[in-house]
């Protein structure tokens, strides 16, 4: 008999989650979560919900940073990586070509038709490493340019395309790489003159601050490129799978191509890590150059069945449920039903966004009374009266949320794609109630925001 019992492991030690995690972790994230007040016990989840230790549900607008495209539990992925189990399927023997690879990565080329192949990884970050990788390989040159704020994942080769400082700093030296600001054609262009630029690589929308791409910027950027002999890789790890009512960002303005697209988070539906990255014909083909190469790239878990499985599930899923309709249709009236309430709030400047991927940016007030509030959290650190809407929304209207990224007032909603309008509803009054709170001058909001004050002020 075996010695391992997941249920009673569970039972036995369950309540020491917050404990082990700040022995044996990272032992900032049980501190945050602790001073923020969302050290909570969650003990199942079904769809765009989940339910704590007191069996009371909260709204998950956040979709564990938007790999839960479908929700949590999905009937058809579970039965999908149940029957993947159950086959007893000889997977990763690594000498043959089982069929679930090649069978996803026919079904996820139909939705980007100017593309012929994908490398099959294990992440988002793996997705766009390996872009790099073949981006620099194809093109025979070293330099790639990214945008300012940009966030393409935590691996060196990533980090080298990140526009933060904050993740960058102290990781040094990285890759010869250049940020441009996102929509600066000029800048593209000086870059690409020097002739070392192997590609571009952007989110169609940032995920930090939730910034869509100029109108016609893609599509400018794309022929700069080509003239110049370099690559245009999109990073739809966020933003693929329907999140902003098209299946990819990039495909909201015709005529964009990109030659490398990166994909991860929602491709397994959460259950499974998994990766892609799709691309030309042109570029595979230099990089599996001969027989010899025929590992020059890979990844020991890549291809493996269950996150194939999962793969194949979540686009049938998708075509079964009409989730990309839906994101377009729920999504405009969220964003519609948020943009009512700016001239409400003083507070509240800018709703933006697309589909269901919403920035909701705060800033300075008018009135006297509030302005004072605002500076005196704005002179500890920016981002924290956007932390301030953040914890009431989970803590007195059990709404997940975060904010959308390091100093910045921003509020970044990306809830799993299949959410309605009651979801919309929900949401929408909790937010009034503590939009209400905040300009009514409501004691415990400014009152915690003093505390977030004196935390800013003894960590510099
Ligand atoms: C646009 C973008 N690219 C890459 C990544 C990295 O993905 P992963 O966390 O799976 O490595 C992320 C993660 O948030 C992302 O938003």
């Amino acid at each position: 008999m075996s010695g391992f019992d997941l249920t009673k492991l569970l039972a036995e030690r369950g309540d020491e989650r917050y404990d082990l995690h700040a022995k044996y972790l990272n032992h900032q994230l049980p501190r945050m979560l602790h001073t923020i007040g969302f050290d909570r016990v969650y003990e199942r989840a079904e769809g765009a919900y989940f339910w704590d230790d007191a069996g009371q549900d909260h709204l998950d607008m956040l979709a564990g940073f938007g790999v839960m495209g479908l929700g949590r539990h999905h009937p058809v992925i579970r039965q999908a990586l149940h029957d993947v189990l159950d086959a007893g399927l000889a997977d990763l023997t690594r000498f043959d070509c089982p069929p679930l690879p090649g069978l996803l990565a026919e079904k996820l080329l139909r939705y980007a038709p100017h593309l012929d192949r994908v490398f099959f990884g294990n992440s988002g970050t793996e997705a766009v490493e390996t872009a790099l990788k073949f981006a620099r390989y194809a093109t025979g040159k070293p330099r790639v340019l990214y945008c300012t704020h940009a966030f393409h994942g935590l691996t060196t080769g990533s980090l080298s395309v990140n526009g933060e400082a904050g993740f960058r700093d102290g990781f040094a030296p990285l890759l010869p790489d250049t940020a441009i600001e996102l929509g600066d054609l000029a800048a593209l262009e000086r870059e690409l003159k020097r002739g070392d630029v192997a590609a571009f690589v952007v989110e169609p929308i940032q995920g930090k601050g939730v910034h869509p791409a100029p109108p016609g910027f893609l599509r400018a950027a794309q022929d700069l490129l080509h003239k110049h002999k370099a690559l245009l890789i999109a990073d739809e790890v966020q933003t693929g799978l329907g999140r902003t009512g098209d299946f990819f960002a990039y495909q909201h303005e015709p005529g964009v191509e990109p030659d490398l697209v990166c994909v991860a988070k929602a491709l397994s539906g959460g259950y499974v890590p998994v990766g892609a990255t799709l691309g030309k014909e042109s570029v595979f083909r230099k990089v599996y150059s001969s027989m010899d190469r025929v590992l020059v790239h890979s990844a020991s878990f890549g291809a493996n069945a269950q996150a194939m499985a999962a793969g194949l599930a979540v686009l049938t899923v998708m075509e079964d449920e009409g989730i990309v309709a839906g994101v377009r249709s729920t999504g405009e009236l969220l964003r519609a039903r948020l943009t009512e309430l700016i001239p409400e709030y003083e507070l509240l400047h800018d709703v933006r966004g697309r589909g269901l991927m919403i920035g909701i940016e705060f800033g300075r007030p008018k009135s006297l009374k509030l302005r004072s509030r605002w500076t005196m959290l704005q002179a500890a650190r920016k981002g924290l009266f956007a932390q301030m809407v953040v914890v009431p929304l989970l803590q007195k209207h059990r709404i997940l949320t975060q904010v959308s990224g390091d100093h910045l007032e921003v509020i970044k909603l990306i809830p799993p794609l299949i959410i309605g309008e009651p979801e919309v509803e929900r949401f929408v009054a909790a937010f009034t109630a503590v939009m209400d709170d905040a300009h009514t001058g409501g004691g415990l909001m400014w009152d915690f925001g003093r505390t977030l004050v004196k935390q800013a002020v003894a960590h510099r």
